[in-house]
């Protein structure tokens, strides 16, 4: 196995670590634009091997795609990140055009490869990956949800006293203000949450889950690292691993939910073919609702990168 995380950044630098470390393939690529970043950051991970006692290799790259061949998953985190004050939306144009080049090169170097994008506005940076790769959906998906569930079952963790573990949730929609967290699919130990929290308490989290990127993002001056680039790394592990995890992803919706021709956050089955299934709840009408007013998000945004692409300016 081969997989190549395309940005050396923050978040690349934190997925490639967890892939070392979980020995998830033979080698993890590392590739960066800034001349021996990604060769440094690729040396720096290796030295914790001994410490860490794993033996996949990590390679640096200096935008050579030629160390990626082949690669069976690429993570795409290349891009800028989010500064105060700043929307995810707000870094539509310049990630686009690196999210495009990036994956053209991805495509001539792996053909056969599955792709995780990263890079932020999310869905609209998936769905770019997505129009330039010319992949079937089914290998082109986007992170998020694993992420904002961690920040969710986390907060609920806190709140309760209890072990982040036992604490097993869905979240939906767009990676963004108006992602739907599903309280009545939060089970805590198998146990319904809203038995063991106040609705008050429940929507507070419920509301900070939704800001939780801007809750680092004002604390840092930029956004997180550790939780989104350890959450793309678990999604490399249920496709090399095939696990067949059940993970909310930003999917291509085909009519699932009502929706159409649209990325958006949706529980999956994810495995060695990427996306295996997508899962369809029953939501109620309220939660129906939130899922429109989230899918009416991310279009507006997907609607300026088609415009963006015809040469219109928005
Ligand atoms: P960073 O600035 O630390 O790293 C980005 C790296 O991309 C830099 O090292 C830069 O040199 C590299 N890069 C830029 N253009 C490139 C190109 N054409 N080819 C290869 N590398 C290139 O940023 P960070 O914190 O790692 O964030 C990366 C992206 O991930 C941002 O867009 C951020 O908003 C997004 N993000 C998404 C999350 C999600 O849940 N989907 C969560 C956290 C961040
Ligand atoms: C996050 O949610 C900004 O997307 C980034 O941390």
């Amino acid at each position: 196995m081969k997989v190549t995380v395309v940005g050396a950044g923050n978040v690349g630098a934190t997925c490639a670590d967890a892939i070392a470390r979980w020995e998830l393939s033979n080698e993890v690529v590392l590739l960066d634009i800034k001349e021996g970043f990604a060769e440094g950051k690729a040396l720096d991970i290796w030295q914790t091997s001994p410490i860490n006692l794993f033996d996949t290799r990590p390679v640096g790259s200096t935008n050579d795609y030629g160390k990626t061949a082949g690669s069976d998953v690429v993570v795409i985190t290349s891009g800028l990140p989010r500064k105060p004050g700043m929307s995810r939306d707000d870094l539509i144009a310049t990630n686009a055009a690196i999210v495009k080049s990036v994956t053209e090169n991805v495509v001539k170097a792996s053909p056969e490869a599955i792709i995780i994008v990263v890079s932020n506005p999310l869905d609209v940076m998936t769905y770019c990956a997505y129009l330039t790769s010319k992949f079937p959906s089914q290998r082109v998906f986007g992170m998020a949800g694993i992420l904002d569930t961690a920040r969710y079952r986390a907060f609920l963790a806190e709140e309760l006293n209890v072990s982040p573990k036992d604490i097993q949730a869905v979240l939906m929609g767009g990676h963004g203000d108006t992602m739907v967290p599903l309280p009545r699919y939060t089970t805590v130990g198998g146990i319904p949450v809203t038995e063991l929290i106040s609705e008050e308490k429940l929507n507070a989290i419920v509301e900070r889950t939704k800001k939780g990127g801007g809750e680092i993002v004002n604390l840092l001056g930029t956004s997180a690292w550790y939780a989104p680039g350890t959450a793309a790394a678990q999604m490399v592990e249920a496709i090399v691993r095939d696990q067949k995890r059940v993970f909310p992803v930003c999917a291509w919706l085909e009519g699932q939910y009502g929706l159409k021709d649209i990325y958006l956050g949706v529980p999956v089955v994810l495995g060695r073919q990427g996306i295996e299934r997508i899962i369809e709840l029953q939501l109620n009408d309220e939660e129906k609702a939130l899922l429109q007013d989230s899918a009416k998000a991310v279009r507006e945004v997907m609607d300026v990168l088609d415009k963006m692409n015809k040469g219109v300016t928005a």
